[in-house]
């Protein structure tokens, strides 16, 4: 109990211990808990990758998680759902609910005048659901792989679809993509990137690509926020052989796809919002 008092995760009061903002984030009944994805980070799937990175760096394997479980993240999400898959997708959609009012209450102006938008990647659909009911007249669609969406079932104006955005992306107003470029390395990148182009309309017509990810602070700031920035691109080496980028990586990718301009909004805590045009 002194070790979580001195943590910050207990505030003691005499013979009282009581949850702090800290230990609250953890609590099961709390509507913006992050449970699972402290679960996902400390579990046994995610901490046997890390022990690996040492042999991944002498060997041929494409990633540290491969080099620890013989398959790649998603095989692995989708052959193990009992081990990983639901914690997975739980982990991203707690994740998902911290930003997801502040989005739709703050960045309102990012859907604007949108009648139609798919969610590429968008998981068990978190993110979807809320600008759906936050904006009645936008039909939303979530793509993601078939063994996350098959047995999930939309209603009114919202819509799973499974499939694989490297092969087909349903033509919409705008494509969102939160926190799906940071598990891809450049050049798939830009495949995805280029297929959105061809989903969406001119700029003229209100076409764009929605980007939530993260943008790289200069590390040499020492703070818990850029720390927590590096720790995740980190974790993408390890899980994806991917990486969080700068703002000049990303602009190298949104020109190298054909993008003729790009705006940045940090609004979303270590995420921030991007908008592309084509
Ligand atoms: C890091 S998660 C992001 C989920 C969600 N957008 C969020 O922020 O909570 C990446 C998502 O991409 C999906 N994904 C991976 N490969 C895909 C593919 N080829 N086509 C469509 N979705 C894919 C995964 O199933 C996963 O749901």
């Amino acid at each position: 109990m002194r070790f979580l008092v001195q943590s910050g995760f207990l505030n003691q009061h005499e013979d009282h211990y009581f949850l702090t903002p800290a230990s609250r984030l953890l609590a099961k009944d709390d509507p913006f808990n992050v449970r699972s994805l402290l679960l996902l980070n400390h579990g046994q799937a995610f901490s046997k990758a890390w022990t690996e990175l040492s042999d991944w760096f002498q060997n041929d394997s494409p990633t540290p998680f491969h080099t620890a479980h013989g398959k790649s993240l998603w095989d692995y999400i989708g052959e193990e759902p009992s081990v990983l898959g639901d914690i997975f997708n739980d982990a991203l959609a707690s994740d998902s609910r911290l930003n997801t009012n502040v989005l739709v209450t703050e960045c309102k102006h990012v859907f604007k005048g949108l009648t139609s938008l798919v969610d590429i990647g968008g998981g068990t659909g978190t993110v979807s659901i809320a600008i759906a009911k936050a904006f009645p007249n936008i039909k939303c669609t979530v793509l993601d792989l078939p063994q996350v969406v098959s047995d999930l079932k939309g209603s009114g104006n919202l819509d799973f679809v499974g499939g694989d955005m490297f092969d087909t992306i349903p033509q919409a107003n705008a494509i969102l993509l939160k926190c799906v470029l940071h598990d891809w390395n450049d050049e798939d990148c830009v495949k995805i990137l280029k297929k959105c182009k061809e989903s969406i309309p001119s700029r003229e017509k209100g076409g764009k690509v929605i980007i939530i990810d993260t943008v790289l602070e200069d590390p040499n700031q020492s703070n818990e926020f850029v720390r927590a920035q590096h720790n995740m691109d980190m974790l993408m080496m390890v899980l994806v052989a991917a990486k969080e980028r700068t703002e000049k990586e990303w602009e190298k990718l949104f020109n190298e796809a054909g993008f003729t301009e790009y705006k940045i909004f940090p609004a979303l805590g270590l995420r921030y919002l991007i908008e592309i045009y084509p």
